[in-house]
């Protein structure tokens, strides 16, 4: 029997889906399941473990074949589990990457002046955003964690760790760099957890799993789940695979991946740049004992926003004429959506803000607020490039995937905005992909993506405005956003 065939998982914020691809890397199958996050209180977001875990099952079960040679996991990152060595049962719902419910903790830890030591170690910031706090706050708070954890039973672990163990049958505790790199606890210049962060946020290392590179033999799946064992071969940080599945593998790269959120990367080599500009330095990939670093632009809501257009306010009913809605209308008419709806990430980070929408007046209407959630997912990248060029990146022009890129208004916009050429990736799967080349790459079927980048190519959007009318438009979205900062600080 062949085996030439690789399946990517890519387990996101609000969606799960699983890829089989070919050899010669043309998608063969797909399955998809959607995941409904709770709110239990304003501004905690969480997700059902068991959910999280039979999404996964299912999709993979779906797309499985005799002929697979091997799995990859992307998964959306700091999202914080903790479970039970013995029973693998999880002890609490994840809780995800957008929950804000350690504001006041992380703002206690500045005012003690932890930043420094945080930011020096980790590429990171305090926020609430990050696992560490919510790890914290598990720990402090789910009822028999710390007699588990004095019996050696307690296991935690982003959602790469938890789907591991949980497809190995408890078998690997492992988790990789990039996914690491998102902890807080993680030193991004010797790569390995660190014994003072661990005393800061007062986690044990013996819940921790180990850290390994993306590519290697992270473990043979459960006959229950697969059939018969099929080695998984990558993990990796949802963004960071989008960085390979889109070819951004060399230094001055830029790739932004509209999902819930928005996340602007920038390849800067194998040497971790510190942002003077309230960036975050993150790990790219390790893979082979090398390391590759990027500037990262956190954007916490953008299609989120356009969900809740549709949820909260019932204004759209499908995604399919948002792009037209938005075209209807040929002015923002002073109208600006800040959907800080759980704060505002880079270069803010202000986990207290919450969204605002100002400039209505009687004859607003949907087109109007639907372009504006829009337009705000723009001007936010804009933000973060103007920021990541101030640290002294040139960038030539930017790479971008996820749904919203998909919607063609959106993406001249963006390159009008920016001013940069915007070259929308024709493979909507970017993650999955760049996870599929790095799980086919451990297993010896494809080369190495860092040197032989393989695209299925992209369209190029141009920028069509002169630089005094973009400057107009940017300039009645940022009067916006400090109005917001402004009014609460
Ligand atoms: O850092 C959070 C990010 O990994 C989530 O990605 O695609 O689920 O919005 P996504």
């Amino acid at each position: 029997m062949i085996r030439d065939q690789i399946i990517a998982i890519d387990q996101g914020t609000t969606s799960t889906r699983a890829i089989r691809y070919a050899a010669d890397g043309c998608v063969l199958a797909v399955a998809s399941q959607p995941i409904r996050l709770a709110h239990p209180q304003p501004g905690w977001v969480e997700a059902d473990a068991e959910q999280l875990w039979i999404g996964v099952q299912d999709c993979v079960r779906q797309v499985m074949d005799e002929r697979v040679a091997a799995i990859g996991i992307a998964n959306q990152r700091e999202t914080v589990l903790l479970w039970d060595r013995d029973s693998g049962r999880a002890l609490h719902p994840a809780i995800i990457w957008q929950d804000r419910r350690t504001a006041a903790q992380c703002e206690a830890l500045r005012a003690d002046g932890a930043e420094e030591l945080v930011r020096a170690r980790t590429g990171l910031l305090l926020d609430p955003y990050f696992t560490a706090t919510k790890l914290g706050w598990l720990l402090d708070h789910v009822p028999g964690a710390a007699a588990l954890s004095a019996q050696g039973r307690l296991a935690a672990g982003t959602v790469d760790s938890f789907l591991l163990w949980r497809l190995t049958g408890g078998r690997s505790h492992l988790t990789d760099a990039t996914n690491a790199s998102r902890t807080s606890l993680f030193d991004i210049h010797r790569l390995c957890w660190d014994a003072d962060l661990l005393t800061l946020f007062d986690i044990p290392g013996s819940i921790l799993p180990t850290v390994a590179g993306n590519c290697r033999d992270f473990g043979q799946t459960d006959i229950r789940v697969t059939g018969r064992p099929v080695p998984i071969t990558c993990m990796a940080g949802d963004q960071q695979a989008a960085m390979i599945g889109l070819g951004s593998v060399l230094p001055g790269r830029m790739k932004a991946t509209y999902g819930t959120g928005c996340f602007l990367l920038a390849h800067t080599g194998d040497k971790p740049l510190l942002s003077r500009h309230r960036l975050l330095t993150t790990l790219a990939c390790l893979v082979d004992g090398e390391a590759a670093y990027a500037l990262e632009g956190s954007i916490f809501v953008a299609g989120a926003a356009l969900n809740w257009l549709r949820d909260g306010l019932g204004i759209v009913h499908g995604y399919d004429g948002i792009a037209s809605l938005a075209a209807s209308v040929p002015d923002d008419h002073g109208v600006h959506l800040v959907p800080a709806f759980v704060g505002l990430g880079a270069p803010h980070w202000r986990s207290d803000l919450r969204a605002s929408l100002t400039g209505l007046t009687l004859d607003t209407g949907p087109a109007t607020i639907v372009r504006a959630a829009l337009e705000a997912a723009a001007f936010q990248t804009c933000d973060l490039i103007q920021a990541m060029q101030a640290d002294g990146l040139v960038p030539q022009d930017v790479r971008i995937d996820g749904g919203m890129a998909s919607n063609d208004w959106f993406a001249g916009y963006l390159a009008d905005m920016t001013g940069l050429c915007v070259d929308r990736s024709r493979n909507h799967e970017a993650t999955a992909w760049g996870a599929a080349r790095l799980a086919g790459f451990a297993a010896g079927i494809w080369p190495d993506p860092r040197r032989v980048p393989v695209l299925s190519g992209l369209d190029r959007f141009t920028p069509s405005i002169d630089g005094a009318h973009r400057q107009r438009r940017l300039t009645g979205w940022r009067d916006a956003v400090h109005h917001l900062l402004s009014s609460t600080s």
